[in-house]
């Protein structure tokens, strides 16, 4: 146990604007065990029984949740635990409130830490709490899954979701707010369901098609395909190499464009996909399989869908080829996501699906399309297109349709 702590890779962001500190993101296998010292060495003014705000996943195994309490507790803070039911429509500014309130009853301070234990939901929701307590305390991400540990809990972003006359709002409110340390515990995978995993791979697979666009993991996309069984065996030094590459490929991103603020891709790239996924994601009755009882889609198989759509309609831009598009769709299948789905809606109702997303700006809606490779070089560049013709983006759609 005491080596397993110790070892780990280390990835440093740095978001760029300052006042945003660099921070490590650890990722290792038995990690956790290590959440005490690793926590008391990053925050600014370490004091006895400090208090530690942990978040954590109601669904949890217990063994994750203890290894990471009496970690904190024999680093000598005090802990204090809420539960939370990780639900995307508990993601609410009622929620956040909730933690305030039990938050500020351990009258924590500007330096002590809030600590989310548990995937995307749980790190938007803790993280905003950290952000808006007395103006911001220190958060540490644990993710606790293969999603979170590759996306969510990199790169500042938190949220929670709100109500509006035309529906819910997903992530409309929230704030940048970057964390202290992130450890990403592999050893935590061991848990997590299959189709779970393979949702968080889908994203994997997204980096790898456009993590040439930043000269980083530029073979990214071959290794993981190359590796597929392993990962979804869960050998644990595939998978520690497949975060580690992931998180350096976001933190190559997030370091460009910490605030996705560039018009002409930077962060936004990463929503490769997320355009035709945001589309059917609240379609309640669309399943991965043919069978109607695995519905709804999870968010990483809509981004699987979403990026085989995505490269379908880069091929009828005229930039990429089709035989790519149709190398990613195996890809994607070979691991066990979703490149089809039945009774998808009309065009038209697709289309305003759409032009709902928040990625469009300024009412265009705004593709990120792959380019074809030069000779030699692997899948991985991608740029924006504003306002695409509507043949190619229902080019995208006509791939989706089995
Ligand atoms: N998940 C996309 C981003 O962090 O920007």
């Amino acid at each position: 146990m005491t080596h397993a702590a110790t070892d780990h890779d280390t990835v440093r962001v740095t978001p760029g604007a300052i006042p945003e500190a660099p921070y490590d993101v650890r990722i290792g296998h038995g990690i956790l065990a290590s959440l005490g010292e690793s926590v008391a060495r990053v925050l600014p003014r370490k004091r006895r029984n400090q208090p530690a705000f942990l978040v954590v996943d109601d669904k949890l195994p217990d063994q994750i949740v203890s290894t990471a309490t009496l970690s904190l507790e024999a680093a000598g803070f005090a802990v204090t635990s809420a539960d939370v039911a990780a639900s995307e429509t508990n993601k609410t500014l009622a929620s956040a409130t909730l933690l305030l309130r039990q938050l500020a009853s351990t009258r924590a301070e500007r330096t002590d830490p809030v600590i989310a234990l548990g995937g995307g939901m749980i790190g938007d929701l803790a993280g905003f709490v950290a952000a808006t307590y007395k103006r911001g305390v220190p958060i540490i991400q644990c993710p606790t899954t293969l999603l979170s540990m590759v996306d969510a809990s990199v790169g500042g972003k938190t949220a929670v979701n709100i109500k509006t006359d035309t529906g819910l709002k997903k992530n409309i409110v929230g704030a940048f707010w970057q964390p202290t340390l992130v450890l990403a515990d592999v050893a935590a995978l061991a848990s997590l369901p299959a189709r779970t995993l393979r949702a968080g791979l889908a994203e994997c697979l997204k980096h790898g098609l456009l993590c040439a666009t930043f000269d980083i993991e530029t073979d990214l996309f071959d290794w993981t395909t190359t590796h597929v069984r392993k990962i979804l065996a869960k050998d644990a030094a595939t998978l520690r190499e497949l975060v580690t590459r992931n998180v350096r490929t976001k933190a190559a991103v997030v370091h460009t464009d910490p605030h996705e603020l560039d018009p002409n891709g930077g962060r936004a790239i990463l929503n490769l996909g997320h355009t035709y996924a945001h589309a059917i994601e609240p379609i309640a009755q669309l399943s991965p399989t043919a069978d109607p009882a695995d519905a709804p889609l999870q968010h990483g198989e809509a981004v699987a869908l979403g990026v085989v759509a995505a490269a379908h309609a880069s091929a009828a831009l005229g930039a990429f080829h089709v035989e790519h598009a149709e190398l990613i769709r195996a890809a994607f299948a070979e691991a066990g996501l979703p490149t089809r789905v039945r009774a998808l809606p009309s065009d038209d109702a697709l289309l305003e699906a759409m032009s709902h997303d928040k990625k469009a700006s300024g009412g265009v809606l705004r593709l990120i399309a792959l380019d074809a490779p030069k000779s030699g070089d692997a899948l991985g560049r991608c740029r924006v297109v504003n306002d695409p013709p509507r043949a190619a983006i229902v080019a995208g759609w006509d791939a989706l349709r089995g």
